[in-house]
């Protein structure tokens, strides 16, 4: 898009503006600050812009107000300094005039939508002379509103936002400084397993946390007590650290953990070493001696992945594992790249926003990039573009 000329054309842009909304209040607004730059940029080359984007999965065919996207055009309205009307029904045909913007009514309330339906995909296409592709935290979705109009529209652009997110993940995990360290947590092994598994392959390091790190433990021999752990996943786990040791990677284990009786805020946090857990306690996070160690090995990485909290960080007495990481990644010279929506919370929370040197903007789409896995938009823009 950077290099088109958009004076006087219609211009479609699909973003992903799929933020919080709690009762009518956007709660994270990432998302919005990260399409700013582009949406300013089509303005400023004087093209009549048409912004599109879909809000959690409302049933199609019926407008809901818990997904309407009017917050959203509020907040644009106010940021980009201009009028931002929010349009219902769009489909057919939209008014708008070069140096205008207006935002279209979530996209996935159209029959058609999520099926990457071809009449509905020429229908978006239709409105616009250009279609940019800008929605990083979508491009896995082969849909009308993403895959389908870059199929039809007289002429398809990846977005300013879209490129630098490839961009960073191809400087991340194409061509990374060594050595590379991956931080991967979450609750379940299951639904890490094949990024799990991607990773192991390209990694030097990959820290486990969370959950995830329970079955990591339990395949060591120890005991977790209560703790979350997928014992049909153990051997899965031994493969992987088989597979790490093969190839020289490291997946370091913790040596200390904080239990708790209780998964609750208020639970009396406990440091014990790993082999000393007790059958009535819940692992809540990384010891402090695990988390200077893992700290150490971010500080002399070249390279740092972040998806997931290693700790259950909402409960302060649980959250010392993230929050040192975290801060490690800020301190570290590391090219830093983070994504997943709880990682963010944690970046927030501990204000290292602006020392991480790559948010993503993507979940579902971070993941599956990192899984090695192709992208259908991107897959799509790069057919076009021959
Ligand atoms: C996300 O929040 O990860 C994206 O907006 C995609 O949303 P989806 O999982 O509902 O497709």
């Amino acid at each position: 898009m950077t290099d088109l000329d958009l004076a006087g054309k219609r211009v479609l842009i699909r973003e992903d503006l799929n933020v919080p909304i709690d009762d009518g209040r956007i709660t994270s607004e990432l998302r919005i600050l990260a399409a700013l730059p582009t949406l300013k940029l089509a303005l400023e080359k004087g093209a009549a812009v048409m912004v599109t984007s879909h809000h959690g999965r409302p049933k199609e065919g019926q407008w809901s107000q818990a997904d309407s996207l009017a917050p959203v055009a509020q907040r644009l309205s106010e940021l980009l300094a201009i009028e931002v009307p929010l349009i219902k029904d769009w489909v057919g045909g939209v008014e708008v005039k070069p140096g205008q913007l207006v935002l279209l009514e979530n996209c996935r309330m159209n029959v058609g939508e999520g099926k990457d339906d071809e009449a509905l995909s020429r229908q978006y296409a239709a409105l616009c002379d250009v279609f940019v592709m800008d929605a990083f935290g979508t491009a896995h979705r082969a849909q009308a509103s993403t895959h389908g109009a870059i199929r039809f529209a007289k002429v398809a652009a990846g977005g300013p936002l879209l490129m630098a997110e490839l961009d960073a993940l191809a400087k991340a995990l194409e061509h990374p400084a060594r050595p590379l360290l991956a931080i991967v947590a979450g609750s379940k092994v299951s639904t890490k397993l094949e990024l799990l598994s991607s990773l192991v392959s390209k990694v030097d390091q990959l820290i486990v946390g969370g959950g995830i790190a329970n079955t990591f433990i339990a395949a060591m021999g120890h005991s977790v007590g209560k703790s979350l752990v997928e014992p049909d996943l153990i051997d899965t786990a031994k493969q992987i650290m088989a597979d790490a040791k093969a190839r020289g990677a490291d997946i370091p284990v913790p040596t200390d953990v904080v239990v708790a009786p209780k998964f609750a805020a208020d639970a009396p946090a406990t440091v014990k070493a790993v082999d000393a857990v007790d059958a009535e306690d819940m692992i809540l996070d990384i010891g402090p001696d695990t988390a200077a160690r893992y700290a150490e090995l971010i500080k002399n990485a070249g390279t740092v992945v972040w998806n997931g909290p290693v700790g259950v960080f909402e409960f302060d007495a649980f959250g010392h594992g993230t929050e040192t990481l975290a801060r490690a990644i800020a301190a570290s010279k590391a090219f830093s790249i983070a994504g997943g929506g709880d990682t963010l919370a944690a970046v927030d929370k501990y204000g290292i926003a602006d020392e991480v040197s790559y948010i993503s903007t993507g979940g579902g789409a971070f993941l599956e990039f990192l899984e090695g896995k192709e992208l259908p938009a991107v897959t799509a823009l790069k057919q076009r573009a021959g």
